[in-house]
C-alpha cells in the first residue's frame, strides 16, 4: 500500500519538478532521484517479491507505467534544454567579424645596421667592394700583422677579451677593432683594393653612457699606387657630408695607430661639440710587407669608423645604453 502512494505522489509532483529543471545538470540530478537506482521507483520494484501474487502483477504494471512516463518527460525536457545549452555555446564562441584585426607588431632594422648599411652604400657608390671577418680573430690578424709590438699594452688581458678556442700558437681572441680584415684581405686579394668591412667588435669595457664591452666598426682600406693623404681626407670628408649633410665641420687631429703613419682622428662639430668619429692614417709600410705587398709600389690609406658614435651624431643620441637596449619604444623610432 506503501508503495502504492509513493507511486501517487512521485506522479503528481515530479512532471512539475521536471518541467522545472534549469539545466541538463540540474534535470541529471533529478532522473538519478526519480527514476535511479536509490529512487522509490527502483526500491517499489525490489519489494515485489514480498507482495502478495495476486496483487504483484498490478503492481508491477502501475510501476512501470509511471516510470515511463517520467522517463518520457525527462527525455523531453532533456531534448529542449541540450539545444538550449548549445545554442548558447554557440553564441558564447562566435566572432564578431566586424571588430578590427589585431594589427602585428613590426619589427626593424635596428639603427646601427641601418647606419652601417647606408655607410657601406656611400662607398660602394665611391667603387669600394664590401667583405666581412671573423669575431673569433687570432691575436696574429688582430695584432702582430698590424704591427703592434709584443709588448704592447692593448694585447693585455685588461684590454682585450681572449677565448679558449682552438689552438693558434697566438691565441684566439674577440677582435678588438675590424682592422685584422685589412691584413686578411691584402694576403687572398692582389693590389689595387678599394675595401669597406662592417661588423662588431669587442673590448674589456664597463658600460656606461659612452662605452660598451660590444660594439659596431666601419673599417676602410684603399691600396693602389699614388694614394695620398690628400685622397683620404677627400674619401672621409665626402662620406661625412653624405652621411651628416654637406654643412658638417670636420677636422683632423694627429694621432697614432700602430698600422698607419702617419696616423689621424677626425672630428665632427655635432650637437654643439666636438666629436671623434673615426681613427684613420696612411698603410704603414711594415703591414703592406707583412701580407706580401711591395711598399715601393703601393701606398694606401685606411680608416675605423665608429658605427656606433655616428648613430648618436646623427640622432642627437646621447647615451649609447640605448642603442643596445630592447626596449621597443625606442627602437621603433627609428624605421
Ligand atoms: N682600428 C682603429 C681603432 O679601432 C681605427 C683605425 C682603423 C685607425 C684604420 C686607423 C686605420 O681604434
Amino acid at each position: 500500500m506503501e508503495t502504492t502512494e509513493t507511486l501517487v505522489r512521485l506522479k503528481t509532483e515530479a512532471p512539475a519538478r521536471i518541467a522545472a529543471a534549469a539545466s541538463t545538470e540540474e534535470l541529471d540530478e533529478l532522473e538519478s532521484e526519480i527514476v535511479g537506482r536509490s529512487s522509490p521507483i527502483a526500491a517499489g520494484r525490489r519489494s515485489l517479491g514480498q507482495v502478495p501474487p495476486e496483487q504483484r502483477r498490478d503492481l508491477g504494471r502501475a510501476i512501470n507505467d509511471v516510470a515511463k512516463e517520467l522517463e518520457a518527460l525527462i527525455a523531453a525536457r532533456r531534448a529542449v534544454l541540450a539545444s538550449a545549452e548549445a545554442d548558447a555555446a554557440l553564441a558564447d564562441d562566435a566572432v564578431d567579424i566586424t571588430l578590427p584585426s589585431r594589427i602585428p607588431s613590426r619589427g626593424t632594422t635596428h639603427l646601427v645596421q641601418q647606419v652601417m648599411d647606408e655607410v657601406v652604400d656611400i662607398f660602394v657608390a665611391m667603387g669600394y667592394t664590401v667583405a666581412t671577418g671573423p669575431e673569433a680573430e687570432t691575436e696574429f690578424y688582430n695584432f702582430t700583422a698590424l704591427n703592434f709590438p709584443p709588448a704592447h699594452p692593448t694585447r693585455l688581458e685588461s684590454d682585450t677579451l681572449y677565448l679558449e678556442y682552438g689552438d693558434d700558437p697566438e691565441g684566439v681572441l674577440l677582435r678588438t677593432h675590424t682592422s685584422p680584415m685589412q691584413a686578411r684581405y691584402m694576403e687572398q686579394h692582389d693590389p689595387p683594393v678599394y675595401l669597406v668591412v662592417p661588423g662588431r667588435v669587442f673590448r674589456r669595457d664597463q658600460v656606461d653612457s659612452t662605452h660598451s664591452p660590444v660594439f659596431h666598426q666601419l673599417e676602410g682600406l684603399a691600396v693602389d699606387t699614388d694614394v695620398t693623404f690628400g685622397d683620404l681626407k677627400g674619401a672621409l670628408d665626402h662620406f661625412a657630408r653624405e652621411f651628416l649633410g654637406t654643412e658638417i665641420e670636420t677636422k683632423f687631429i694627429p694621432h697614432h695607430f700602430p698600422f698607419t703613419e702617419p696616423s689621424a682622428e677626425m672630428h665632427v662639430y655635432a650637437n654643439g661639440r666636438w666629436m671623434e668619429l673615426l681613427g684613420c692614417g696612411m698603410v704603414n709600410p711594415a703591414v703592406f710587407e707583412a701580407v706580401g705587398y711591395d711598399p715601393d709600389v703601393v701606398t694606401g690609406f685606411a680608416f675605423g669608423i665608429g658605427a656606433d658614435r655616428l648613430a648618436m651624431v646623427r640622432h642627437g643620441i646621447t647615451d649609447l645604453r640605448h642603442l643596445f637596449d630592447p626596449d621597443q619604444r625606442i627602437l621603433e623610432q627609428y624605421r
